[in-house]
Parts: C-alpha cells; sequence; structure tokens
C-alpha cells in the first residue's frame, strides 16, 4: 500500500531546496550584518505558552494548533499528563527561552533569529500549508522607535539582497495599554450599533476582541467596518511620537511604506508598531512578512518588564514569489564535465574532484554517452557552464568552455581550469 504524506505538509525535493537554501543562506548574511544571532528553540512547547502569548480568542489558539496529551511517568507509577503544542510560531518560544534562560540578566538587549517549520492546522491553499517554515527575528530589550525602523530596514535589505521588487509595506501602530482600551470602547460601541451586519465568528468574539472585526475578510463585516474610527486617531501622545519617528526614519533611509489603520494582525501581544509586507502577486495569502512589537509578551511570560519588537516571514510564500521572478531558479552545478572517449574520463574524473574539494560544484557521467545526450543532461540540470573534453583534447591541452546561459563558447587551456572556475565564482 502506498503511504502518503498529510493533507498540508509538504516534500521539499532538490530543483526546489536549492531557492531555499539561497533564502536562508541570504537571511543569514543580511541578518548578521545587523548584529543578530542565531537562536534554535524546541518545536514542542506547552500548549499554555501558545495560549497565554497569542491569546484565547484567536484563531491560532482557538482552531489552529496542533496539540496533544503527553503522558510523562516522571520516574515512578503516577502517572502526569501535560498539554503540548507543536509551535505555530516562533516568537512565544523565544520569549520563553530568553526569560528561562534569563538572558536579560548578562545583557537585556538581546537580537536572536531563528528559522524553521511551523504548525498551523489552517485550511490548506496556494500559500497556505499546515506545516510552514518561518524565518523571524527578534529585538528584545529595546523600546526605542529606531529599532523598529532598523528591523523594517533589514528586512527591506534582504529583500533587495534577494532582487525582489515585491512584496510592500504597510504600517500601523496598535497603541498601548494606555490608549488602545479607549479605542476597544469606541469601536465596540460602533460595532454594537452593527452587530446584525457581522459574521457569527465576529459577533462571538465582539466583546473581547473587537479589534478582530477590522481583519475578518467575510463581505458583510468589510461592510460594517468600512466607517470604523481609526485607531490611529486614538494613540496617546508618547504613541504617536514612537510611531511618527518611525516613519520618519522610514522616510529618510528610503523605504516606501503605506499606513493601514485596519491592520490588527492575528495575534494578540502586539502593541504599537505592526506591519505586513504584502504582494499582490500571490492571490489571497498576500502577507510575505509581518510582525511588530510586543511590549509586554516578556512579562507575560513571567520575566521583567523588558520590550520586543520581532517579525517572521513565510519561506513557502518568499520562494512561490522567487520562483515568478526570471532567473530565480537558474541553480545547478557549476560545471559539467562531457567528456568523450575513457581517457577523457579519466583525465576528467580526479579534475572533478579537485574542483569539488574547492568548492566548485561540478558533475560527470560515469557511463559512456554520446556527446549530445551529456549535452542534454548539462542542460536538464541546469549546469553553468560545460567542459567538454576528448581525445584532441587532451593531446593539445586544450578544451571548449561554453556558458550555458550565454551560450558563448571559449578555448581554454586544460591547465587554467581551475583558476578560471575559481575567478568566475568570485565575480
Ligand atoms: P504571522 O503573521 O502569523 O506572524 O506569520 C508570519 C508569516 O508567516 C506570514 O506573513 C506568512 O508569510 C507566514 N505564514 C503564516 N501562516 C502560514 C501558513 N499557514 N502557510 C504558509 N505561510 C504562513 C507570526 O507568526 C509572528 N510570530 C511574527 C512576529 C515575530 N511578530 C513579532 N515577532
Amino acid at each position: 500500500m502506498k503511504i502518503t504524506s498529510i493533507k498540508g505538509f509538504a516534500d521539499i525535493f532538490p530543483g526546489e531546496v536549492e531557492i531555499w537554501q539561497s533564502v536562508e543562506a541570504t537571511a543569514r548574511r543580511v541578518f548578521n550584518s545587523y548584529n543578530f544571532s542565531e537562536v534554535r528553540i524546541p518545536i514542542l512547547e506547552k500548549t499554555e505558552l501558545f495560549s497565554r502569548s497569542i491569546g484565547e480568542t484567536t484563531d491560532i489558539v482557538e482552531k489552529e494548533m496542533y496539540t496533544f496529551e503527553d503522558r510523562d511517568s516522571r520516574g515512578g507509577d503516577a502517572m502526569e499528563t501535560t498539554k503540548l503544542t507543536l509551535r505555530p510560531e516562533g516568537t512565544a518560544g523565544v520569549v520563553r527561552a530568553y526569560v528561562e534562560a534569563e538572558m536579560y540578566k548578562v545583557e537585556p538587549v538581546r537580537k536572536l533569529y531563528y528559522m524553521g517549520p511551523m504548525f498551523r492546522r489552517e485550511r490548506p491553499q496556494k500559500g497556505r500549508m499546515r506545516q510552514f517554515h518561518q524565518i523571524g527575528a527578534e529585538a528584545l530589550g529595546r523600546g526605542d522607535p529606531y529599532i523598529d525602523a532598523e528591523i523594517l530596514l533589514l528586512l527591506s535589505d534582504f529583500f533587495t539582497a534577494l532582487a525582489l521588487t515585491e512584496p510592500s509595506l504597510q504600517i500601523n501602530s496598535l497603541g498601548c495599554s494606555e490608549c488602545r482600551p479607549k479605542y476597544r470602547e469606541s469601536l465596540l460601541a460602533f460595532l454594537k450599533g452593527r452587530e446584525n451586519l457581522l459574521c457569527e465568528n465576529c459577533r462571538r468574539r465582539i466583546d473581547r476582541n473587537p479589534l478582530r472585526a477590522l481583519d475578518c475578510k467575510e463581505p458583510g463585516c468589510i461592510e460594517a467596518t468600512k466607517d470604523a474610527p481609526s485607531i490611529l486617531d486614538s494613540l496617546c501622545a508618547a504613541c504617536r511620537e514612537h510611531f511618527e519617528t518611525v516613519q520618519r526614519l522610514l522616510r529618510q533611509t528610503g523605504v516606501g511604506f503605506v499606513l493601514n489603520p485596519r491592520m490588527v494582525r492575528g495575534l494578540d501581544y502586539y502593541c504599537r508598531t505592526t506591519f505586513e509586507w504584502t504582494t499582490a502577486r500571490l492571490g489571497s495569502q498576500s502577507a510575505v512578512a509581518a510582525g511588530g512589537r510586543y511590549d509586554g509578551l516578556v512579562q507575560e511570560l513571567g520575566g521583567p518588564a523588558i520590550p520586543g519588537v520581532g517579525f517572521a516571514m513565510g519561506v513557502e510564500r518568499l520562494t512561490m514569489l522567487l520562483r515568478l521572478q526570471e532567473g530565480a531558479l537558474a541553480h545547478g552545478p557549476e560545471l559539467f564535465v562531457v567528456w568523450v572517449g575513457e581517457k577523457a574520463r579519466d583525465w576528467a574524473f580526479p579534475v572533478v574532484h579537485r574542483l569539488r574539494q574547492k568548492g566548485i560544484a561540478v558533475e560527470m557521467e560515469g557511463e559512456a554517452r554520446s556527446l549530445k545526450s551529456q549535452m542534454r543532461r548539462a542542460d536538464k540540470f541546469k549546469a553553468g557552464s560545460v567542459l567538454i573534453v576528448g581525445d584532441d583534447e587532451l593531446a593539445n591541452g586544450r578544451a571548449v568552455l561554453r556558458d550555458m546561459a550565454t551560450k558563448q563558447q571559449q578555448e581554454i587551456g586544460l591547465d587554467r581550469i581551475e583558476t578560471e572556475l575559481m575567478a568566475r565564482k568570485a565575480s
């Protein structure tokens, strides 16, 4: 019987995985340049961590978490059960680790990043998986708007490094514990007047989480909230100043953005600056990266009052965007050695070995095939260049090196191949 994978869980095969690797490598490089260090946290955590941080009335906690009871005999007979959850996101785990290790005691300011799988039982569709992957970063210990802007600059630099012209940035401020309750009240009063237009879900959550109605995709809710009061009109002086500074810094550094006062985000821990990088190219799953400030979360999870701000991007969505872009898939060995005749094969084998030791990706066939068939294989493998070696080439010490993208050929001394390929790699 054939056993298939689970709905919403995908394999990532060669051909695709190279794009992932290049996204990951670019992230590491750009994040390092902003002085972020990697942290690796568990995939499984106590359920309570997520319900407390993400919020009981969010979609994630209400219906999307993979939760099970784990038994632990603690060395004796008595079985204790603990509710565990496959992490639906990374922020809660990073903050839990920061608090548990008391990282703040040595130095409260920590810039951490992570990458790995996350799990949400959502309805799978294009760009929406049940196991998906995030690359995220969290800056803990800084409450100033400069770090909010820095996070957005980092993302902007990251997209530029991948030569992406999309996604584009939307920002909002959700205020703080002082001004948001007032906004919440005025929004609640507004919604109560239109309750009959709201969907069942929004009506059910209206008292506990009225802001969610602004984010609802149901046509009735969109219509009902069209003229809802804007949170930006309710910000206290400190939140307004913070948000204005973030905007000024973005303007100063040339990062384009649009204000979106309806952006509420699907997680409850946010305050002040929130943002989403979205694209119209991926259909309804438009958010490629998202995040914001969460100044109460460290304390909520048992630590001192330490602020935080961060983001996560969806790697599936990013790679989909890259696939839509010309040339993003041009990954294969840098060189494919095409050999004709046994002498050429025996010459090529150690040469290929030496080049691989130098870090150049090279491929060659083991069994005799025609020149045409080997050229077809090089093409299929998306090789950068092809070196063609036969008896004549060996005899006069020169061979043809063909650039597979430009189709240009050059004659090259066999003793120059390594230098030539190293030079191409460096350029
Ligand atoms: P989030 O908006 O829930 O935020 O997810 C961030 C990104 O993960 C989304 O913009 C999207 O690209 C990707 N994503 C989410 N769900 C799925 C899915 N089912 N399939 C594919 N991709 C998905 C967070 O997770 C926060 N922890 C971000 C953050 C970090 N805020 C502060 N620090």
